[in-house]
């Protein structure tokens, strides 16, 4: 009785099926369209990403839609209706022609999608007319900070390094990335291109940079606490400012002591507290982590200040800024503050900075 009914509705349920698969696919593709994926595209490789991004979305949106219509409405439609409880339903045998079917369309829809995929791989690791003199980036992942190294740049007969990236516009940059710990991964959004930095091998990518500004680079794989604090920012930059931010890094000794120093004068004018609330852009937010009552902040990753500082000297609380690996606090596992402050922060930030936690950790 109920197999019979079952199998007389099926046929003509199949088409009322596909109508509202279809219309719930165009439904998803359009809101699909609506949402704003990516951030604005900074390099020569962004746009034939996205593409594919948009045409994978075309692909695979009516694939999840139509199954969950299907199932959706069988579940419905061919529910137990009261008094059919004991009914087991029809046996199914299965479908030669349906199998071959379902087989061959994916099989067809993925061999086109991974020859597209390929084409456009293969063009966005396309190297430049001259890699000789194609710019290369060292980049060195720690937890929890990106270094970047040029090798093509030297400064006093040694590689330039810098704690932020920066790079010209329009010119072919060679990323090579290395991780002196964990895996971490090397990705700055706005040029889509993403790698992971393995420890012991090197890692690469290439971008062109087409758009002037500063875009964050951030690491993609968890890498533990710091993590979410593995940030730093990219600079891209007219080649002409390029050149003249190489030649005022030739100069550091020059430049240091205006910025610097150890005068009151010039900590005065470091507002301790906004640097230890919010960093500087490229010095992590101490607050981020670290729980400080005069600042207000709460931050339970590593250990609190008024506690742990309260009696320790300025020049203890300065080793344990930019050397945190001296010293770890009882209860706390090493390695998860960054190291680099001592690069991240000015002399003078440096200054004021100690003096701030100082006072504060001493007020109690
Ligand atoms: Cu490094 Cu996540």
């Amino acid at each position: 009785m109920g197999e019979h009914r079952n199998r007389a509705t099926a046929k003509r349920d199949v088409p009322v099926m596909l109508a509202i698969g279809l219309i719930a696919t165009l439904a998803g593709i359009a809101l699909s369209f609506t949402i704003d994926w990516f951030p604005v595209q900074a390099s020569a490789q962004a746009d034939q990403i996205d593409t594919l991004w948009d045409i994978l979305i075309v692909v695979s949106v009516p694939v999840f839609v139509i199954v969950c219509c299907v199932v959706g409405y069988s579940v419905f439609r061919f529910r137990a209706r009261p008094g059919e409880e004991d009914i087991d339903g029809p046996p199914i045998h299965g479908s030669t022609k349906l199998e071959v079917i379902w087989t061959a369309i994916p099989a067809i829809v993925i061999t086109g999608l991974v020859f597209y995929s390929w084409g456009v791989l293969r063009d966005i690791e396309k190297a430049p007319a001259s890699t000789t003199k194609e710019m290369r980036v060292i980049v060195h992942g720690v937890q929890f900070a990106w270094t970047f190294e040029y090798p093509g740049i030297k400064v006093a007969g040694q590689p330039l390094k810098s704690d932020q990236l920066f790079v010209p516009k329009d010119e072919s940059v060679k990323f090579l990335v290395k991780s002196e710990d964990v895996i971490h991964d090397f990705w700055v959004p706005a040029w889509r291109m993403k790698v992971d930095a393995v420890p012991g091998i090197t890692t690469s990518y290439r971008i062109t940079p087409t758009r002037l500004g500063t875009y964050p680079v951030v690491c993609a794989e968890l890498c533990g606490l710091g993590h979410a604090f593995m940030r730093q920012t990219a600079h891209v930059l007219e080649p002409a400012a390029f050149v003249a931010w190489v030649a005022a890094k030739r100069k550091p000794a020059a430049a240091a002591p205006a910025a610097g120093g150890t005068g009151s004068g010039a900590t005065a004018s470091v507002d301790a507290k906004k640097l230890f609330v919010e960093g500087n852009g490229t010095a992590t937010a101490c607050g981020a982590c670290h729980t400080l009552q005069g600042a207000g902040t709460t931050g339970q990753t590593g250990p609190n200040l008024n506690e742990v500082l309260k009696a320790d000297t300025k020049a203890q609380i300065r080793t344990s800024i930019v050397d945190p690996q001296a010293e770890i606090a009882k209860g706390y596992a090493g390695g998860i503050m960054p190291p680099n402050y001592a690069d991240s922060l000015s002399a003078a930030e440096l200054d004021a900075l100690v003096n701030y936690i100082y006072d504060d950790a001493h007020a109690g």
